[in-house]
């Protein structure tokens, strides 16, 4: 099995080898490929995703993706920035579903800005749709013809689209508590109203799934109020975004959190990677949590390569790892990046 490795730029590389030694160390017939993505690429070819990139992620069998966002290019043209990659491979590769898990690992109570009896009930997915929305529709900066600058992004889903990713979150849900919650803005937003009316029919075929609507405001409250009530949750690409980084610090640290990109349920071809960014501030100083990135690689184990036990064997690895005190800065520790890699795979061991 060929896994592509992207370790992007500034704290990818970095946590991508951590994920790399410990996929390494489980005896699995997998053999690595590394390439180029985002600011990496764009500093040695003048392109985020060259096409050597591009052929290597549908060559293979699963994508590792650390992450991009090399500050230095903030001032390049849209096109040739570095999340334009992470885009641009979602779509060429037809990403359509992002899965978002999160949990409160045992002993890290502490770490989450919840008190600890409410963040001990976290345990949920975000269903996040990821070829669609605001993020994918038509945008530009003009002129007014009375001259003041306006700049705007169309916000749309087809009925299609949204019907696929609520078949992943309806699967989802029958395999976990059955509880489904879709959020959407739908007091405000046509295309919200499509997306409720699309869920509902989609929910007919689900009739063992409770299945719940709530505006995106209300749920980015109730995320924190009590995260508890929600198992699956359903949403578009933009609600998607904002939720999951909210719900990475309920569960601790943005540094903890992994995700799937599947382009089906099967999990066909899928890309793998932590749900943070780059973080500029402290890339390069072995500063960076890679538990995220190596949760992400059991991610890649259980959706992309069927092997579901070497997935719970790394998942166990790291929950004995922190429990046994394992803190990287961002959990209130000391460890390094290399040395939190070092007690997960003595973990594993
Ligand atoms: P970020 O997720 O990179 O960082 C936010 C904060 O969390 C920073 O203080 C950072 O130090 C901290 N942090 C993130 N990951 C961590 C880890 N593993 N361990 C410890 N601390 C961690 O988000 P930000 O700062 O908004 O974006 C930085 C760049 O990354 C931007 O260019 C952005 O566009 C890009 N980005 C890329 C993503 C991707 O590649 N998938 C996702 C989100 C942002
Ligand atoms: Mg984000």
């Amino acid at each position: 099995m060929l896994i592509a490795l992207l370790p992007g730029d500034g704290i990818g590389p970095e946590v991508v080898a951590e994920a790399r030694r410990v996929l390494e160390a489980l005896d699995l017939d997998l053999s690595f490929e590394e390439a180029l993505v985002g600011g990496a690429a764009y500093h040695a070819t003048g392109h985020p995703l060259p096409p050597e990139t591009l052929a290597l992620a549908k060559r293979a069998d699963a994508i590792l993706f650390g992450a991009v966002g090399d500050p230095t290019c903030d001032t390049l043209e849209r096109p040739l920035r570095p999340e334009q990659a992470l885009l641009a491979l979602r779509k060429e590769l037809g990403l359509f579903a992002n899965l978002r898990p999160a949990t409160l690992f045992p002993g890290l109570e502490d770490a989450s800005t919840l008190r600890p009896e409410i963040a001990a009930e976290i345990d949920m997915v975000i269903v996040r749709e990821l070829t669609g929305d605001v993020y994918f529709g038509e945008k530009a900066r003009h002129i007014t013809s009375d001259g003041r600058r306006e700049g705007y992004d169309r916000m749309s889903y087809a009925e299609d689209e949204v019907r696929r990713i609520a078949i992943v979150a309806f699967e989802m849900a029958k395999r976990r508590e059955r509880i489904l919650c879709s959020v959407d803005k739908a007091n405000v937003l046509e295309t919200s109203q499509l997306w409720r009316d699309v869920v509902n029919e989609v929910a007919a075929d689900y009739p063992e799934v409770t299945l719940t609507h709530m505006y995106v405001d209300n749920a980015a409250m109730q995320l924190v109020r009590n995260p508890g009530q929600f198992d699956v949750i359903l949403t578009g690409n933009l609600f998607g975004d904002i939720l999951s980084d909210q719900a990475s610090m309920c569960a601790g640290s943005i540094g903890m959190l992994p995700s799937a990109s599947l382009r089906a349920w099967s999990g066909e071809n899928g890309m793998y990677e932590p749900i943070h960014g780059s973080a500029p501030d402290i890339a390069g100083q072995g500063k960076a949590n890679p538990c995220a990135t190596i949760l992400s690689a059991a991610m890649l184990l259980r959706h992309s390569l069927d092997q579901e036990a070497a997935a719970q064997r790394i998942e166990a690895a790291v929950s004995a790892a922190l429990v046994a005190g394992a803190r990287t800065l961002d959990l209130g520790g000391t460890l390094s990046t290399r040395a939190m890699g070092d007690a997960v795979l003595a973990a594993l061991n």
